[in-house]
């Protein structure tokens, strides 16, 4: 069975609580939480204190994605706002094995996520060391945008790399995840599916949420 993982990008920000709420009586697993810097990523989003007191109302585990330069100054920040599962992008990290093991050291599970054009070879050699790798299949920024097709290529590349050196990632999927195409991702390989405007642009999130989680049944 999948993880959901609703992007809170997408949540209506004057009424987080009731959102969050929605959350943790719904079918889905984790929340994921959108950490743009404006450098990185041509948007700003939030950051640790609006983390911190959504912990206080969220019943889920967080799935943090930070689309920041140099994440490794706020490890520390993120771990203390409540972040259960941390994730750096490739493309951020001069040192990513550095990066996943401070990531852990600090209690947290370490993600990695790689951008629509970064193959997946580029971690054969770090694969074991990570607990989630994020395959963006839109370019990470902003929500509601369309699913890029040759994602599936790399969800199943990964998926055999994964087998054929025994580790244990999540593979887990972020952008232009539908009611549509969730079923096949799930074929393909993916562990966990982000699901932002989906969800939220749903007129009943929560039973978009329901029929995600059934697809994946
Ligand atoms: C994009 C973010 C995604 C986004 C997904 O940079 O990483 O998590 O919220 O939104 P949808 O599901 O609307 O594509
Ligand atoms: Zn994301």
């Amino acid at each position: 069975m999948a993880i959901i993982a609703p992007s809170m990008l997408s949540a209506d920000f004057l009424r987080l609580g009731e959102e969050i709420e929605m959350i943790n009586k719904s079918d889905a697993d984790w929340f994921h939480l959108d950490v743009m810097d404006g450098r990185f990523v041509p948007n700003i989003t939030f950051g640790m204190p609006v983390i911190a007191a959504m912990k206080r109302a969220a019943r889920k585990p967080f799935d943090v994605h930070l689309m920041i330069l140099e994440p490794e100054k706020y490890f520390e920040g993120f771990a203390k706002a409540g972040a259960d599962i941390l994730s750096v992008h490739y493309e951020a990290s001069t040192h990513l094995h550095r990066n996943l093991q401070v990531i852990k050291s600090l209690g947290m599970k370490a993600g990695v996520v790689l951008n629509p054009h970064t193959p997946v070879n580029l971690l054969a050699d770090i694969l074991s060391d990570i607990d989630l790798v994020c395959l963006m299949s839109v370019n990470p920024g902003f929500g509601g945008q369309k699913f890029i097709d040759q994602t599936t290529h790399k969800i199943k590349q990964l998926k055999q790399m994964r087998n054929e050196c025994g580790a244990h990632c999540l593979i887990e999927i972020d952008g232009g995840v539908t009611l549509d195409n969730a079923k096949m991702l799930l074929k393909c390989g993916a562990d966990v599916l982000v699901a932002g405007n989906t969800v939220f642009g749903a007129v009943d999130p929560t039973a978009t949420i329901a029929q995600l989680k059934a697809i994946s049944a």
